[in-house]
């Protein structure tokens, strides 16, 4: 179908910023049609960003990072009030992003000593692990014949592996886990001064566990993410120790938050569009294709941020120096002029993987091989293990009000047993 007649189809909408409720991951693709179609560049009054729905100009953006900037892309979408702020310098709270909002040249310098502790090599190795993390979260509930797939699988899945990586036990699973709430409230919801205190609060320790983690690797060397980090340094990378704590900062968020929100997205397709599970039981060698339609068709990160450094143009339309942007790649995903047929979930589709989920460019996910291979494994043993698992029948999805991050609250699946 052609954006046209989809517009003319649908036409539900007449006044794209009065229309768009940018905290609202409902069910967007179809305003996301209608706008490709009608307005592919417009201004959102409500946060007073620029929002660009097409693929091409969102690529285009990512690519330019000398005229779009990152350095909005954790800025809160409202802003802290004055206790909160307190809160923060009285704890102590000097965080900067790790890289997603660094510009070059710190970017450039920092992701360059990052990227060799990313490596496939350091992914490889924990293959094993990952696969005992996902194999012990399955037997905690295979007998029960049911399980809410969100809180007793996907939560906790990811930020296990991370952990690993990073070297933090797993008794501080729920600790980070509730930080990284906290931080993803903050910078993308629409929160009331009221509700931001605790989070500010919630903040200061993070931070504070974040600076112990470095701190401790200079006491005791270890072999995982930060002790990598720190022997760099040691060895004469340039990079600071903040520097350092904030790349867990962003890594302690970023590693698993992400990948709880792609598999819970995912299985949820794939349930749903239950041909597609039953291929993958029969077939398990279509899993990476399933993995990457997942990303595609139900994005994790569906809008992210940058700024303009100059007068600029998107797509025809002047962006004046110094605006925000909102890029939608849950839109580009849907483009009909990328993905034929957009809005079927298809495991089989051969161009899934030019899918925007990951960014593009300088900023792309240092973290995507890790997020492809553990979502792999999981699809791997829960398709051998559970493959009668189905939809509970009846339930609604509700998803968290944010502008970045779409992921459901709960998924309630259930399967035979005995
Ligand atoms: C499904 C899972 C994931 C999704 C959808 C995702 C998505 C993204 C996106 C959209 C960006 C920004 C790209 C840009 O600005 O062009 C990003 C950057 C980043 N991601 Fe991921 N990510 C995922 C998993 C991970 C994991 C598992 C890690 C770490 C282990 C990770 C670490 C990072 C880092 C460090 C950056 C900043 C890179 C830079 O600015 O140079 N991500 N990710």
């Amino acid at each position: 179908m052609t954006a046209t007649s989809a517009a003319a189809r649908q036409c539900p909408f007449s006044n794209a910023s009065s229309e768009f409720d940018p905290f609202d991951m409902q069910d967007p693709f179809a305003f996301y049609e209608w706008a490709r179609a009608e307005h592919p560049v417009f201004y959102s009054d409500d946060i007073g960003y620029h929002v660009v729905t097409r693929y091409s100009d969102i690529k285009a953006v990512f690519d330019n990072w000398q005229v779009f900037a990152s350095d909005n892309a954790q800025a809160p979408v409202r802003p802290m009030c004055a206790e909160g702020k307190e809160i923060m310098r009285q704890g102590g709270f000097t965080a900067y992003s790790g890289l997603s909002a660094r510009v070059p040249p710190d970017h450039t310098r920092i992701r360059k000593i990052a990227q060799t502790c990313f490596g496939p090599r350091r992914f490889k190795a924990i293959e094993p692990q990952i696969r005992e993390i996902v194999t012990k979260a399955i037997d905690a509930f295979i007998d029960k014949g049911k399980a809410d797939f969100f809180s007793e699988f996907a939560y906790d899945v990811p930020a296990l592996v991370l952990f690993k990586l990073v070297g933090v036990p797993d008794s501080d699973v729920p600790r980070v886990k509730s930080w990284a709430l906290s931080r993803a409230l903050l910078t993308w919801a629409n929160l009331t001064d009221d509700e931001q205190l605790p989070h500010a609060r919630n903040m200061v320790d993070y931070w504070n566990y974040c600076q112990a983690l470095v701190k401790a690797r200079y006491e005791t060397p270890s072999d995982d993410l930060p002790g990598d980090l720190v022997r760099l340094k040691q060895e004469g990378a340039d990079i600071s120790d903040a520097e350092i704590a904030g790349l867990l900062y962003s890594v302690l968020f970023a590693g698993h938050e992400t990948t709880t929100t792609l598999m819970a997205n995912g299985v949820r397709e794939l349930l749903t569009y239950r041909q597609n599970w039953e291929a993958l039981v029969a077939d398990p060698s279509l899993i990476p294709g399933a993995v990457e339609e997942s990303l595609r068709f139900s994005p994790s990160i569906v809008a992210w941020r940058r700024r303009a450094t100059q007068d600029a143009e998107i797509g025809g339309v002047p962006i004046p120096a110094n605006s925000n942007i909102l890029l939608i790649m849950g839109s580009a995903n849907r483009d009909d002029s990328v993905f034929s047929e957009p809005d079927r979930f298809d495991i089989r589709r051969t161009n899934a993987r030019n899918h925007l989920s990951f960014g593009y460019g300088i900023h792309f996910c240092l973290g995507q091989q890790l997020a492809k291979l553990e979502f792999g494994i999981a699809l791997e043993e829960l398709t051998r293990r559970l493959p009668d698992m189905r939809l509970k029948q009846d339930q609604s999805f509700d998803f968290v009000r944010n502008i970045s991050f779409r992921v459901p609250t709960a998924l309630h699946v259930e399967w035979p047993v005995g």
